[in-house]
C-alpha cells in the first residue's frame, strides 16, 4: 500500500511528504513534547531551599507565548526579587507590556501559595523603586517586587492544582455546554482585587458575537508582519528545538514536523493569505473561536499594580477551573493594543463591558478575554525551561 501523505502548497498543488522516513528523521514520533523539556511539571526536586521550591512551582505559572519573562535574585537572606527578563518582552503583540506583566502577577501568586505550603507568609511590596515606566523601550532594571519572607503562611486549597494547571490549546467538545451554574461558581470563587472586576458568559445570544470577534481578531495578528513574525521566531518545531529552547510556541505535531524538516516552513517571512501556513494557523485560531463554549473575562483599570493583580486573580481562576475540570484559555488578540487592531480593540469592549476602549489607565480595560469549554483529551503540559535559568544567586 502507497502510505505516503500529501501535503497541499499554495496554490494548490501537492507534494508527496511525511513518509515514516521522514518522520523518524525528525526524533521521536508522536505529539508529546521531550519529557526533559516538561520536568517542570514533577515539581521541585532535590530542591531543599524554601525559596527555591517555591520558585520551581511559580516557573508553572501561565504567561503569554509562554516567554517565562521571570528573573528572581536570591542575594539577600529571606527575601526574594522579582525582575522582568529584558529579552523576554513582546514588543509588537504587547507593546506597553501589559501582558507580559499579567505574566508577572501569576508568577508572583504561585510563589506565594508554595511559600505558604510550606508554613512561610510573604510580605510582597510591589514596585519598590517604582512602577516600570509606560513604554517597553524604556524598561529597565527595576524590580517588580520584594517579597519578604516571614513565619507562618496558611496552605491554600487550590495549590493541589497548581502542576495540574494546563491552558486547552485545543478545540473544545462542542456537545458538552458549559452550564451557568458552573460559569457562576467559577466567577463567584475568584476574590477580585478591587477595583478588578470578573464576568463571562455561556449565553447562547452572546456566544455568536464573541467568537466572531476572536477569529477576526486573530486574522488581523496573523496578517500583520511584525505581529506574525514574533510568534514565528518564538516556534519551536519537533523535539530538538522544542529541548534546546524550552519556551515559545512549541508544536511537535507530526504533521507540521514533516512539513518543517523537508524544509516547506520558512521562518524568513510572514505567511501569504492563502498559504498552507496562512491556511493552517488561521484554520487553529477559527477552530478555537467556533468552539468556545462560553467566554470568560478579568476588567479594571489599567496601572502597572492592576496588571499584577490582574495576573494574579486569573491563575487563581485558572486553578479553580482546573480544579471544576473546565478549560479555560485566553485568546488575546483583541485586547491587544498595536494599532492595526483598534477596531477589535474597540469592539472587546462594547461587547464584553458595553463602553468605549479606554483612552487612559483609569479607564475600564479588558484585561484578560478567555474562551472555555470541555478540552477533547489530555491536556499536554506545556515547556519550562531549567530552573536555574530563572534563579540569580
Ligand atoms: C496575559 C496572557 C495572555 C495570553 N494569551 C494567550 C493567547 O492569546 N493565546 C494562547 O493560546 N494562549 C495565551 N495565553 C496562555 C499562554 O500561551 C500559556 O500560559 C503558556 O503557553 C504556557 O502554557 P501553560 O499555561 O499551559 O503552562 C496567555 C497567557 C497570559 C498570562
Amino acid at each position: 500500500m502507497n502510505r505516503r501523505k500529501f501535503i497541499r502548497l499554495a496554490g494548490g498543488g501537492t507534494i508527496a511528504a511525511a513518509t515514516a522516513g521522514t518522520l523518524a528523521a525528525c526524533g521521536a514520533v508522536g505529539s508529546h513534547y521531550p519529557a526533559e523539556a516538561v520536568e517542570a511539571w514533577n515539581g521541585p526536586v532535590g530542591e531543599n531551599d524554601a525559596r527555591r521550591r517555591a520558585v520551581a512551582y511559580a516557573i508553572t505559572a501561565p504567561n503569554p507565548h509562554n516567554l517565562q519573562p521571570w528573573l528572581v535574585d536570591l542575594r539577600e537572606q529571606d527575601v526574594i526579587t522579582l525582575r522582568t527578563d529584558p529579552e523576554r518582552v513582546l514588543p509588537h503583540t504587547d507593546p506597553l507590556g501589559r501582558q507580559i506583566l499579567i505574566g508577572h502577577g501569576a508568577f508572583l501568586e504561585l510563589l506565594v501559595m508554595a511559600l505558604a505550603q510550606q508554613g512561610v507568609a510573604s510580605d510582597v511590596l510591589l514596585w519598590p523603586q517604582g512602577e516600570l515606566p509606560t513604554a517597553l523601550k524604556d524598561w529597565d532594571n527595576r524590580p517588580v517586587a520584594r517579597i519578604t519572607l516571614q513565619p507562618g503562611g496558611q496552605p491554600d486549597p487550590l495549590f493541589a492544582q497548581v502542576l495540574q494547571r494546563h491552558t486547552p490549546k485545543t478545540d473544545f467538545d462542542t456537545t458538552r455546554p458549559v452550564a451557568p451554574a458552573l460559569l457562576a461558581q467559577l466567577l463567584n470563587s475568584a476574590q477580585a482585587h478591587t477595583p478588578l472586576r470578573v464576568g463571562g458568559t455561556v449565553n447562547a445570544d452572546q456566544l455568536p458575537a464573541l467568537r466572531t470577534l476572536c477569529g477576526e481578531s486573530a486574522r488581523v495578528e496573523l496578517l500583520t508582519p511584525r505581529t506574525m513574525m514574533e510568534s514565528i521566531h518564538l516556534t519551536r518545531v519537533g523535539p530538538a528545538e522544542i529541548l534546546q529552547h524550552r519556551d515559545g510556541i512549541s508544536i511537535n505535531s507530526p504533521f507540521v514536523r514533516a512539513v518543517s524538516a523537508l524544509g516547506l516552513f520558512d521562518r524568513s517571512a510572514p505567511p501569504a493569505e492563502g498559504s498552507a501556513a496562512y491556511n493552517n494557523a488561521m484554520g487553529r485560531f477559527e477552530g478555537h473561536s467556533r468552539t468556545a463554549m462560553g467566554f470568560v473575562w478579568i476588567t479594571g483599570p489599567n496601572t502597572r499594580t492592576d496588571q499584577i493583580h490582574t495576573g494574579r486573580l486569573y491563575v487563581r481562576q485558572q486553578l479553580q477551573a482546573t480544579a471544576l475540570g473546565v478549560g479555560m484559555h485566553p485568546m488575546s488578540q483583541a485586547v491587544q493594543e498595536f494599532a492595526e487592531m483598534a477596531p477589535h480593540f474597540e469592539r472587546v469592549h462594547q461587547l464584553v463591558l458595553g463602553r468605549r476602549a479606554p483612552r487612559s489607565s483609569e479607564e475600564a480595560t479588558v484585561q484578560m478575554f478567555c474562551r472555555m469549554g470541555y478540552p477533547q483529551g489530555e491536556v499536554p503540559a506545556t515547556p519550562r525551561r531549567p530552573l536555574a535559568r530563572f534563579v540569580r544567586t
